[in-house]
Order: C-alpha cells, then sequence, then structure tokens
C-alpha cells in the first residue's frame, strides 16, 4: 500500500481512509483545545472534537481542569456546545439529568419513582484526559492517556524558545479557513520545505530557507529556518513588530513544527501562532490560526509598523503582481497561496488522468515522513483500505 513510501491518492479520497484515521488517529491522541486563558475562572467550559468525541473541558472550584465526554449517561444527549459558564452544575436538556463540576451525577427527576434501586454513583460522566503544555491545553478521549509532556517530549527541545504565557493574543489575526483539502494536503504543504522559496517568493521572503534545519522525531516534525541576511542586518528597524524579547540573538527564525496529527506552531522573531487543523470530511478541512504577540500598547506596534513599512513594501508582492488582489496568487498573502494550492490538488485527486509526480529527495521528505507516520496508525486495518485507483 505504501509504494516507495508514499500513500495512495486513495487515502485523500476515500471515505473508509477518512473514517478509520478519525477512529484510529484523532481518537487515539493528545488534541490540542485551546489556550490556558480561555479556561480561567470556576465553571468556564469549553467543548471539543477530538476525533470522534465530543469532549467538554471544565475548570472545577478548585482551579482544576477536568475533561469528559460531553455525552449524558441516559440516553447520550450532548449536555454543552460550545464554549461559555456553568454555575454549578451540568443539565442534560433531555430528561435533566444533572452532574456537578467534577462528573458525578447529583440529581435525576422523580428518581424513586421511575427507577427502581438507581446507584447514581455508577452513573457519573465519563472521564477523558487534559493537561497544559506550552500554555495550551490538551485533551486524550482516554481516561488514563500517556501524560502529554512524554507524547512531545522527544520534540520539545526542538521547538522555539517561546514562552506562550508570556504573550497576549492579537485577536485581530484570528483566521477561521474551510478548505476543500483532505487534511493530508494541508499537513503535506505546511511541512513542504520544496514550495516555500517559489509559491511564497514574494510572501515568505524574509526566511533563509537554503538553510532551512528539518525532520521527523518521533511522529512529531521540527523545522528550523534562520531570519534572511537583509533582514536580519537591521533587525530592529526592519521588525513590523516588537521583537519576543525572551528569545536570543541565535534564536531569532522561524520555528514551524508541526506536532502530530495536524497542530502546526508558528513561531516567530515576532509571533507565537497555532494552526490548528481540524478534518470536516475527506475533502473537508477546517484550520483556525490564533497568534500571541509581545505585550505592548497599540502605540508600540503603530511605530514598528510605521518604521518598518517601506522595508516591507519593497519586499512583500504578489506571486503574479499582474493578477487582482482578490485572486490567491494575486493577494500577497502565503495563507491564500497556500490553500488556492491544496484546493488544487484535492481537485486533481479526482482525475482520472492524474498520476503523482516525483517526490523531491530533500525538499518533499517531510511530506513521505508524514505519511509513513499515518500509515504506521493504519497498517493494522490495511484489509479494510482500497489502494490505488
Ligand atoms: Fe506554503
Amino acid at each position: 500500500m505504501l509504494k516507495n513510501d508514499v500513500l495512495p491518492i486513495a487515502a485523500y479520497t476515500d471515505k473508509q481512509w477518512f473514517d478509520l484515521e478519525m477512529r484510529h488517529i484523532f481518537s487515539a491522541t493528545w488534541a490540542y483545545a485551546g489556550l490556558v486563558e480561555d479556561l480561567a475562572q470556576p465553571g468556564q467550559f469549553k467543548t471539543v472534537q477530538a476525533g470522534l468525541n465530543s469532549i467538554v473541558i471544565v475548570m472545577g472550584r478548585d482551579y482544576r481542569l477536568r475533561a469528559f465526554h460531553n455525552i449524558c449517561r441516559h440516553k447520550g444527549t450532548q449536555l454543552l456546545r460550545a464554549e461559555g459558564t456553568v454555575k454549578k452544575a451540568i443539565t442534560c436538556p433531555y430528561h435533566d439529568w444533572t452532574y456537578d463540576l467534577e462528573g458525578e451525577l447529583i440529581s435525576v427527576p422523580k428518581m424513586n419513582a421511575e427507577f427502581a434501586n438507581l446507584d447514581k454513583s455508577c452513573l457519573g460522566l465519563k472521564r477523558a484526559s487534559v493537561d497544559v503544555w506550552r500554555g495550551m491545553i490538551w485533551v486524550h478521549p482516554e481516561a488514563d492517556a500517556i501524560a502529554v509532556s512524554q507524547w512531545f517530549g522527544d520534540i520539545e527541545p526542538h521547538l522555539g524558545a517561546h514562552q506562550p504565557e508570556k504573550l497576549v493574543e492579537a485577536a485581530d489575526y484570528k483566521v477561521v479557513e474551510d478548505i476543500a483539502a483532505n487534511w493530508k494536503i494541508v499537513v503535506e504543504n505546511y511541512i513542504d520545505h520544496y514550495h516555500l522559496a517559489q509559491l511564497h517568493s514574494g510572501t515568505l521572503n524574509m526566511y533563509d530557507h537554503a538553510k532551512a534545519e528539518f525532520g521527523f522525531i518521533g511522529p512529531h516534525f521540527a523545522f528550523w529556518e534562520p531570519l534572511d541576511s537583509e533582514y536580519a542586518a537591521n533587525l530592529e528597524k526592519n521588525a513590523s513588530m516588537p521583537l519576543i524579547d525572551h528569545l536570543s540573538a541565535d534564536q531569532l527564525g522561524a520555528s514551524v513544527p508541526m506536532l502530530f496529527p495536524g497542530i502546526g506552531l508558528g513561531e516567530s522573531e515576532t509571533s507565537w501562532s497555532v494552526f490548528h487543523i481540524t478534518p470536516i470530511a475527506v475533502d473537508r478541512t477546517r484550520v483556525e490560526v490564533r497568534t500571541k504577540v509581545m505585550p505592548a500598547s497599540d502605540w508600540q506596534f503603530a511605530k514598528y509598523g510605521a518604521r518598518s513599512s517601506k522595508f516591507w513594501q519593497k519586499r512583500i508582492g504578489p506571486k503574479y503582481p499582474s493578477l487582482d488582489a482578490s485572486h490567491p496568487l494575486g493577494s500577497a498573502d502565503f495563507m491564500q497561496e497556500d490553500i488556492y494550492v491544496c484546493e488544487q490538488q484535492q481537485k486533481s485527486y479526482q482525475s482520472p488522468y492524474f498520476e503523482l509526480g516525483p517526490s523531491a529527495q530533500h525538499g518533499e521528505s517531510p511530506i513521505r515522513g508524514h505519511q509513513q507516520v499515518v500509515w504506521q496508525y493504519l497498517k493494522p486495518f490495511a484489509d479494510k483500505l482500497v489502494g490505488d485507483k
């Protein structure tokens, strides 16, 4: 099935592949659930989809985070939606079964009349795991999951030295995009070194792609590249935003890892972002990007913007300047450029005339690496999968 380390086209177009990935990858690994500041007060909750599981994370009155499967123990109705605050209890809308913030069942309407000897003690909410790592909240559908610090332990030394807790969210930088492509195409594009100097010739030229260092550490991908020398020569003046103050000179550049499965980080000299990939269907993927920057005044940001504008005006531009700014390749926006090629690729995968071309030895090695990781998870179910189309 994995010919020359490459997954078959069916892996991107066939629903059975998608269903098995949802069950055996996204329901069996740690899922990103937000930033720690999302759940700061007792009673605050947030629901997240971890593969096939809806999970609710609640901040308890003891300021501890707890995670439960978001399903009533009576008939399985979803208990809470999106995010918000509950006072003291979680009540199912169907029959008003009510649980406390520790997940114990505390009341059932007409309990004595309707149920013979109901034992509430074994009807608490099913527990999931929740933990905090690098300023992010993580959940795992299993109650006794491996520690999140252990899951990410080997990749941690290869990440940026950023301390997300010391940064503040730039709310106007939040991006949500629904992309008409399989989640693996979005991941592969994110980790592909070969396209950086070409597709993003006008948008990501502040880094020295030729000096990039990258590779897989277990299932996770590490990527680092230094600043371009012209940008670096006068960094304080050229930076468009305040520089992250806790990075040393040799740490200035871009660390762009992809944590498995589908959690990209963008850790740069001026910002720190989470690029969260959620599979929606075999050919549809949601990406949500949240960005943190130095806590500085609006005046400070304006000062950096004004001082650097000349430098960036000369440097940043669209892939094809003849195109209108509404076209991705005329937008001068690297995310729009990426979405464009991902959607094109997915479309071509439907064509009977499509045949995958050769893979670049160095620049596309991350893509083959990711396909191998996915295959490790799906290999035990190979008999259920269709191969080359
Ligand atoms: Fe890209």
